[in-house]
């Protein structure tokens, strides 16, 4: 069960977010600065993430740093700049979230698209494994680092790549909780259920969305996944256990 995180600090912590700019990703950074963590907040949509950073600046939470990224197209090379910046700019890592995803098209695999599965597969599953291995070196500077995947189980008809490769992060997930845990890096993830968010409404564009859960409510699982307080690791957390 995650314990309640109303008076849960986040002080000093460096956390990097990606998806930042929208829904469960934007809520639990706005959640995470609130708490007095200092976010980087990576996305797609450069005016979507300066929304969050003006958002956090005008609240007089710790000023976050954005950073612009397309994980479809980002190579090793952008990792490694990525590692750079961060090393030089705050010279250690407490916390990734690695939650951004993309639906692509829901199509049976019959005449699924082939360069679309790569393009999925690449947001996914590819741009987590490049993102946390460039990541990991930080989060070992850290004295008290945390690993946390937004996370899905689809797999049943057209949900694709999507499903497929959702699936393999969690594997992902589990692998790396085994090998950080001499580390004392904790690696988890949170399956949040149906949430009112752009993603949602793409995957099911006829219902009705006043019924769903809001991504503000659902961030007390990430703050405590991503606080020095969680003694959980390779454990996927459902709505039933928040
Ligand atoms: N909502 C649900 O019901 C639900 C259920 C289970 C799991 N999830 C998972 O929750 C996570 C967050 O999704 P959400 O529901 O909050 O949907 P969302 O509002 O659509 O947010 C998705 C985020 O991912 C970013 N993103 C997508 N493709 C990207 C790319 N190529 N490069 C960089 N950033 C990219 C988006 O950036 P832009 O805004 O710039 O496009 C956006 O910030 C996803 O991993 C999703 O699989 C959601």
């Amino acid at each position: 069960m995650i314990p309640d995180t109303d008076d849960s600090r986040l002080d000093d912590r460096v956390i990097l977010i990606t998806g930042a700019g929208d829904g469960i990703g934007k809520a639990v950074a706005l959640a995470c600065a609130e708490r007095g963590a200092t976010l980087i907040l990576l996305g797609r949509t450069v005016h979507k993430l300066e929304q969050v950073y003006d958002e956090i600046k005008n609240n007089g939470w710790p000023e976050p740093a954005i950073y612009p990224m397309n994980l479809e197209g980002a190579t090793p090379a952008d990792y490694d700049e990525l590692n750079t910046n961060i090393d030089k700019e705050f010279g250690r890592l407490d916390g990734l979230l690695n939650n951004a995803g993309w639906l692509g098209a829901p199509t049976p695999i019959e005449i699924y698209d082939t360069e679309l599965w790569y393009k999925v597969m690449q947001v996914n599953l590819n741009a987590p494994f490049l993102l946390t291995k460039a990541c990991i070196p930080l989060l070992k500077k850290s004295s008290a680092a945390r690993i946390v995947f937004t996370s899905d189980d689809k797999s049943s008809a057209y949900w694709g790549a999507y499903g497929v490769a959702k699936a393999g992060q969690l594997s992902f997930m589990q692998i790396l909780a085994d090998e950080l845990e001499s580390k004392n890096i904790p690696v988890n993830a949170v399956n949040p259920g149906p949430i009112r968010t752009r993603f949602r409404t793409m995957a099911y564009p006829a219902e009705d969305i006043r019924k769903l859960t809001r991504p503000e409510e659902i961030t007390g699982a990430f703050i405590y996944l991503l606080s020095e307080s969680v003694t959980e690791t390779g454990k996927t957390f459902k709505p039933e256990d928040f």
